[in-house]
């Protein structure tokens, strides 16, 4: 039994040797001192041995078993060393790499803008009505008839609006007015509501001018508006906006739709009102128009003009967004050339 023990030793010892990884080692372990394994299976017959004898093959089986269990300790974590150290060399990572470029989205500064107008007007009280509320496909009853534009006022001429083969009086809104109309229509006073949307024009395209470019709405209708109101709140607009306050002018105009009407000037931004290429040499930037809501377009959606009195107002986007990047060109936002787009 001493010899069989030994001659088992010996084997187990050799295939140590011969072991290379962390399996072979769990194989040897199984092989030779599993439950199953060979020691064991000694170990069962030592009840045939006498008393003295069991001690001596016992405690020989017992002094083999551990040296077995210490030299497969050690190969172990001598493998699990080299294992880790070939992994980590595998999978090492050079920080000093350059990292890989993933070309990402932007927000076109047209939206980028509509968002700061928004939040802007937003800040002030206004809050925006549904797109769907006022489409950009409209019956010229919207976009002209309630607006008080008169049948024969040359914006309606096809030169200046699209006019669409569905039928002949469906157009492609020439302006976000008609959005007043929708809200006197959807709710009753008090109404501080704006509407960003796209609009189209039959224009000749050049710098200042494209077929199609972006306005925002917006409208104000209680007791007792005033023009002052309306003063305050552009005004303050403009201060948020262009993010100081600077001297505006209202300057009195005309549009079918409100009485009195005004285009609101800001100090050129370039030129401080000093005179420069931006501002054609006056020193001022049209931004905005405006106006107290003329009477008639308040009974056209059936609103008391002597109980309520408002304000409306309409900007360009791409105008705002010129003014305050020094843009030059309105095409360019069009053209989706990135090395323009990449600059917001
Ligand atoms: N709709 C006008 C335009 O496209 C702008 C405008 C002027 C809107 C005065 C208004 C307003 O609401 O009161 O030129």
């Amino acid at each position: 039994m001493k010899e069989q023990l030994e001659k088992i030793y010996e084997n187990a010892t050799s295939d140590l040797t011969k072991a290379s990884c962390i399996n072979d080692l769990d194989e040897i372990r199984s092989k030779y001192l599993s439950r199953k394994g060979e020691f064991n299976e000694i170990k069962k017959n030592l009840k045939n041995l006498s008393d003295e004898d069991k001690r001596i093959v016992g405690s020989l089986a017992n002094e083999i078993t551990q040296k077995l269990e210490q030299a497969l300790k050690t190969k172990h974590e001598e493998f699990y060393k080299k294992e880790l150290d070939a992994k980590l060399a595998k999978e090492r990572l050079d920080v000093t790499l350059p990292g890989k470029y993933i070309p990402r989205g932007k927000v076109h500064p047209i939206t980028s803008t509509t968002n700061e107008i928004v939040a802007s007007l937003q800040s002030l009280g206004f809050s925006v009505v549904p797109d769907a509320q006022s489409p950009e496909v409209e019956t010229d009853y919207y976009n002209f008839d309630a607006l008080n534009v008169p049948k024969d006022h040359p914006a309606r001429d096809v030169q200046d609006t699209f006019y669409t083969t569905i039928a002949q009086n469906i157009v492609l809104r020439s302006q976000t007015s008609g959005a007043q109309i929708h809200a006197m229509e959807n709710a009753k006073p008090p109404i501080r509501v704006i509407s960003p949307g796209r609009v189209y024009r039959n224009e000749n395209i050049n710098a200042r001018k494209n077929n199609f470019f972006h306005q925002i709405e917006g409208l104000y209708v209680d007791k007792d508006i005033t023009f002052g109101d309306l003063k305050g709140v552009l005004n303050e607009f403009i201060r948020i906006y262009f993010g100081s306050s600077r001297p505006t002018r209202f300057r009195s105009s005309f549009f079918p739709f409100t009485e009195p009407s005004a285009e609101v000037d800001v100090q050129c931004i370039m030129c401080e009102g000093k005179g420069c290429r931006t501002c054609s040499g006056t020193g001022w930037l049209e931004v905005l128009g405006c106006g107290m809501v003329d009477p008639n377009v308040l009974e056209n959606v059936g609103i008391d003009p002597d109980v309520y009195t408002g304000f409306a107002f309409g900007m360009g986007v791409e105008r705002l967004a010129m003014l305050k990047y020094a843009i030059d060109d309105i095409r360019l936002f069009f053209n989706n050339d990135v090395r323009f787009l990449k600059q917001f």
